[in-house]
């Protein structure tokens, strides 16, 4: 007798719905793989690169990994890794990286990003650019066709004597592209300007189109007096870890 088919529906796994933090926590977990017992690592800021710090740390306690020295890119990290117990050192001692993990704001098909949301781009150039590996971890909003899609702030740190001097020649620079500066301040509510690891401020660029060429619009900000570092990381990622939904994607350089 052939049976009657069932009223209830076959029983199946219900679908795991991945929060932006799990996706960031998955490509964190991901670029730690790349870490060995050894090396000097550059350790990021962000909450992205928060996960990859916290595993490393885990993996140092449980034996995993040993002899790790880290050099935080800021003072949140460098609180972060004391508090996990990670060794820490800086780039007087340390001048050559090994390996470097850090989060981006916009990561664009060559692999240039924007950094500094979290307002560490300098101590993260300084770190990032003196490593041998650069890998950078996001989730899958970060990824851009072209930097400046996502219609997030480009960050330029800049001294704060006469910093409204200095946001309107940044802000004039980028006429063309209908920049606006505006600078960071601690709570949106407030005018108290956020200040950096280094007693600097950050002025935020708007743009409404393309600004055309990075290197050259990178150069036309570092010639300005006044301005000490922008959040355009141009040709230093060597690895982008992107995590999504579907799985995570890896791209080398
Ligand atoms: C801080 C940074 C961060 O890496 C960047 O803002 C990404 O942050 P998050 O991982 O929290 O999204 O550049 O200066």
């Amino acid at each position: 007798e052939v049976g009657l088919p069932s009223l209830s529906p076959p029983l199946s796994p219900s679908p795991v719905i991945l929060t932006q933090d799990d996706l960031k926590k998955i490509a964190a977990y991901k670029a730690v793989e790349y870490v060995e017992s050894g090396m000097v690592l550059g350790l990021g800021t962000g909450s992205t690169a928060k996960h990859a710090v916290d595993r490393i740390g885990e993996l140092l306690r449980q034996g995993k990994l040993k002899n790790i020295v880290g050099i935080p890119t800021s003072k949140k990290t460098h609180e972060q890794a004391v508090s996990l117990g990670i060794p820490l050192s800086d780039l007087d001692t340390h001048p050559t990286i090994d390996l470097a993990i850090d989060g981006a704001d916009e990561v664009d098909p060559s692999l240039n990003l924007v950094k500094g949301r979290g307002g560490s781009l300098l101590r993260e150039k300084m770190v990032e650019s003196a490593c041998k590996r650069f890998i950078v971890i996001v989730d899958d909003s970060k990824w851009v066709r072209f930097i400046g899609e996502s219609g997030l702030a480009m960050p330029v740190e800049v001294v704060p004597f006469c910093w409204k001097f200095s946001a309107k020649r940044l802000q004039n620079l980028f006429e063309y592209a209908g920049c606006v500066a505006k600078l960071r301040t601690e709570k949106e509510s407030s005018a108290q300007p956020f200040v950096t690891d280094n007693g600097n401020f950050i002025v935020d660029l708007y743009f409404k189109k393309d600004i055309g060429d990075l290197k050259i619009a990178s150069d036309k900000i570092l010639r300005l007096a006044g301005v000490v570092e922008h959040g355009m990381f141009l040709d230093m990622a060597s690895t982008v870890i992107v995590a999504g939904e579907l799985g995570i994607t890896i791209k080398h350089k």
